[in-house]
């Protein structure tokens, strides 16, 4: 493990261009576990955009120097400088072939990165700079050169040797040993190189392309789950098909395959031609896999083929330009899935999470600008902040040119730089070309990191019939960013009359898209503070604002409830009639908590009952009724505060939960009854809105604890053809006091499913999130569980990521033992695999959130695991957190 002083900080200011490009690389793997051979051969020529004369320095860690030559001839020690991460080779021509032979060991490479096993099969992770662990080799995104791989490997055990490409050569050798040779003829960087071996089984099916050429579709994965594969397949197809009809962007190679690995770090990869995913992103069966996992997968096969165009044919010129490929992809995957299923929901999902773990992020000790400008090390950069907070400022631009010169401005940007590594403003350039846009303030949302603060306040003239919105914009400051500039914000606004309809907007002051007379503007915000008119408002009026959620801001208002009841009956914007029902629930439940701070018993307002006995006799559909009756979560309720209230948040949630449920039981069985499904699963959005619904009515009657609930639960765990009321129903049981049911449901889930990890990764973390005080003391047994593995990042999330992250109560109950539990986790984590304790410890970064007492204990275990030999991710993260 090499320490932090061996890896400076890297600027975005530095960047220079390579001094060698490679023309060609050519790879031959002769696959072992321990000692794997790699044979490289590599045709370099010095770059025209560098002096002359510049030594060759390749990239190279955890690597045995087996062999070195230059063109042919091979090269004397005092020629070249091997350090950690470097091999440094002085005086060399301006074109030569470079061949080298280096022994790496795949069975012991627990970081998930580079060449490593899983189960018994090999693969590759390289993005950011995983390929340095597999020979040595310039592993930066703007060396693009073309790939031919050949891979060896015993027959019996990898009947299947895969990598990027065209399959053009295989055969048998001795020893039992065969090879397969593949072509990729796209120049890409080596972050995108891939190569899997094992005994996998294939689902095969075919796309004709728009052009009519036809391609092979191949989702690769071990025996035992072939029959998981049907939805990855009909999501890849449909996702291929409205890149062509939505982008005009076609499949390039005459093969796409995907593979299925167990343990991998993150979702999945885009590698051309052979993308790599975490199985729980491509594996699904009605009777395995709830809805959202469903959704997911399908959200996930979508972004990793959107990324041959946005990342792969164009990429990032270096890795400060993450966002460039991943805001985007997020953004195009974003519209796929609201072009699937249902739209508004879609939105409300994705701003929901932006609006708790980015913004949080945002306002954190790591937060950094959608383009950061520093870093130690680029794995910590894959953020909440680069993928959605980058999707929302590409949203933006798409909002800010509309569906045709967004189209236009995409299309120039894929033609102008096919085959080159791009930055963020060469997107941006393509978009203000085909528009006459003028992104210069803009481009601050790149730059400024925090999520800026919108006060907005109104007056009505009735003199003069004019409406007046002031809006003030200020970005609080970041750990690394003191001045903040104000931003060019699209506040996209309706006015609606005390009928609820919207008025039509005659703008008199201020900048705006559209059209006089349109019910919807899109305000241009771009000064501190800026007042914009409306005349012609015959009575004062009830503004929606930032419909849609336009930007990524937090917005005040001083709403009445009046006025939320208003627009949450009324308001045209779906988006919107959510918000402000969110809304007079945040205002209701910081109401108890006061109560409950200041020790009275917290009670829930009234209004709010109300509005949700509306909500239930309301005509919405059963999807955003599920939305819409679904108080906010424990994490937003957080952030709006500046110290966090866990208890009070926790309890009067509860409370306020089961003061609706009394009210309303016999809405909520309405609800229930109406809204049966029948005939076989379908992952659809109408039937995923029903069982959304149903669930959300169920477990809000099960706060009830009757027997007769309690007893239809247990029959919808027993009986559920799928996974999602199975998983649902298993939930309401482990989380209720009923211990005696809570142990039952567990044993017979476990018995039934403890073959299938997938599964089981639900059955921890169900018991990881369950609210009652053994909580911890259950998690750590479960550390010992035979299905559980801290190697294994997807056992690691269910079970210690989601009692940290999730468990909110639990992870922050005062006597600090959880904290502790965390940075011990974290410490042993960090051995095997540093980006997964990276991520694992953010809770813990958090502490500015809380009171004196928890402050304390967290920056305890913060300087405990300060003193520990950490790795580069850790290191950096922890030195941002600590005080
Ligand atoms: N490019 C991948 C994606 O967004 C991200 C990714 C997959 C990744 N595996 C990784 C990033 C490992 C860092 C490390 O689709
Ligand atoms: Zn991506």
């Amino acid at each position: 493990m090499s320490h932090h002083e061996n890896n400076p900080v890297i600027y975005l200011k530095d960047y220079l261009p390579p001094a060698f490009l490679a023309d060609k690389v050519e790879l031959t793997f002769d696959l072992y576990p321990n000692q794997t051979r790699v044979k490289s051969a590599i045709y370099f020529t010095r770059n025209e955009k560098r002096e002359s004369g510049l030594p060759l320095e390749l990239h190279g860690a955890d690597l045995k120097l087996i062999s070195l030559s230059l063109d042919g001839q091979s090269v004397s020690d005092d020629r070249y400088v091997l350090s950690d991460d470097q091999l440094v080779i002085t005086e060399v021509p301006d074109r030569f072939l470079f061949e080298a032979e280096v022994e790496i060991d795949p069975a012991n490479n627990t970081s998930l990165e580079g060449l490593y096993r899983s189960n018994t099969m090999f693969c590759t992770q390289c993005e950011a700079e995983g390929f340095r662990k597999i020979t040595y080799y310039p592993d930066r995104p703007d060396v693009m050169s073309s790939f031919t791989t050949t891979v060896i490997a015993d027959k019996t055990e990898y009947p299947v040797l895969l990598s990027n490409g065209n399959p053009v050569d295989k055969g048998e050798l001795d020893n039992n040993r065969h090879f397969v040779t593949w072509q990729d003829p796209f120049h890409k960087p080596a972050y995108l190189f891939a190569l899997v071996a094992g005994d996998l089984k294939l689902v095969k099916d075919s796309f004709t392309t728009m052009s009519g050429r036809e391609v092979a579709l191949e989702i690769w994965v071990e025996p035992e789950n072939l029959s998981k594969c049907d939805h990855a397949m009909l999501s890849l197809k449909n996702a291929m098909k409205w890149d062509e009809e939505v982008y005009g962007r076609e499949y390039d190679l005459d093969i796409y395959m995907i593979v299925a690995v167990n343990d991998f770090n993150m979702g999945a990869m885009e590698n051309k031609g052979l993308n790599i995913f975490n199985s729980s992103c491509v594996l699904a069966r009605a009777d395995t896999a709830t809805d959202m996992a469903f959704q997911r997968i399908e959200g996930v096969v979508a972004h990793e083929y959107f990324h041959n165009w946005s990342g792969n044919r164009v990429t990032c010129r270096d890795w400060f330009q993450l966002s460039l490929k991943e805001g985007f992809t997020v953004y195009r995957d974003q519209c796929f899935s609201a072009d699937m299923n249902d739209a508004a929901v879609k939105r409300i999902e994705d701003v929901s999470m932006l609006r708790t773990a980015q913004f949080a992020e945002d306002a954190g000790p790591t937060a950094h600008p959608v383009r950061p400008d520093h870093f130690i090390e680029i794995s910590n950069f894959y953020t909440l902040t680069i993928y959605e907070k980058g999707s929302e400022v590409v949203r933006m631009i798409a909002n800010l040119l509309g569906p045709d010169l967004f189209r236009k401005g995409s299309d120039l940007y894929f033609e102008r730089h096919d085959g080159q590594a791009v930055t963020v403003e060469d997107f941006v350039a393509a978009m203000s070309e085909v528009s006459g846009i003028d992104f210069e303030q803009f481009m601050r949302w790149y730059s400024q990191a925090g999520t800026p603060q919108l006060d907005v306040s109104d007056h009505y003239d009735a003199e003069t019939k004019q409406y007046h919105l002031t809006i003030r914009q200020m970005t609080p400051v970041t750990k690394d960013q003191q001045d903040k500039l104000p931003l060019h914000i699209p506040v996209k606004t309706g006015l609606l009359n005390t009928d609820g309809q919207d008025i039509p907007l005659i703008l008199v002051q201020g900048e705006a898209s559209g059209q006089q007379g349109d019910t919807d503007r899109v305000l241009h915000l771009r000064e501190a503070e800026q007042t914009f008119i409306f005349d012609q408002i015959p009575d004062a009026p009830v503004p929606s604002l930032l419909r849609g959620f336009s930007a990524p801001v937090k917005l005040s208002f001083p709403y009445s409830q009046q006025q939320l009841l208003h627009l949450m009956r009324h308001d045209s914007d779906g988006f919107n009639r959510w918000d402000a029902g969110q809304r007079l629930a945040v205002d209701a439940l910081q109401t108890m908590v006061s109560e409950f701070e200041s020790g009275r018993v917290p009670e829930l307002d009234s209004g709010l009952v109300e509005a949700w006995r509306n909500l239930l006799g309301s005509d919405l559909s059963p999807a955003i009724l599920a939305e819409m009756l679904s108080l906010p979560e424990e994490a937003y309720l957080g952030e709006q505060y500046d110290v966090i209230p866990v208890d009070g948040i926790h309890a009067c949630r509860r409370i306020a939960r089961k003061t609706l449920a009394q009210a309303l039981e016999s809405e909520l069985r309405t609800c229930l009854e109406t809204h049966q499904l029948s005939g076989p699963y379908k992952p659809d959005a109408d039937d995923i809105g029903k069982r959304r619904l149903n669930n959300t009515c169920l477990s809000y009657l099960m706060t009830l604890e009757t027997a007769e609930i309690t007893e239809r639960v247990w029959q919808q765990f027993n009986q559920a053809d799928n996974m999602t009321d199975q998983q649902a129903a298993l939930t309401m049981l482990v989380h209720s006091g009923q211990d005696e049911k809570a142990r039952e449901a567990l044993e017979q889930f476990e018995q039934q499913w403890q073959q299938d990890a997938l599964v089981m990764d639900m059955w921890f973390q169900v018991q990881a999130r369950r609210p009652q005080p053994d909580a911890l003391a259950r998690v750590k047994a479960l550390m010992s569980h035979p299905g559980f593995s801290l190697k294994n990042p997807n056992k690691v999330r269910s079970l210690v990521g989601a009692y940290c992250g999730q468990n909110r109560v639990n992870f922050h109950g005062l006597d600090g033992h959880s904290y502790r539990f965390l940075a011990d986790v974290v410490l042993e984590l960090d051995q095997m695999n540093p980006q997964i304790a990276s991520r694992l410890i953010t809770p813990l970064t958090r502490w500015q959130k809380f009171d004196a007492k928890r402050q304390q204990m967290m920056q305890t275990e913060l300087q405990r695991i300060a003193q520990a030999e950490l790795s580069n991710d850790l290191y950096e993260v922890i030195s941002k957190a600590l005080p």
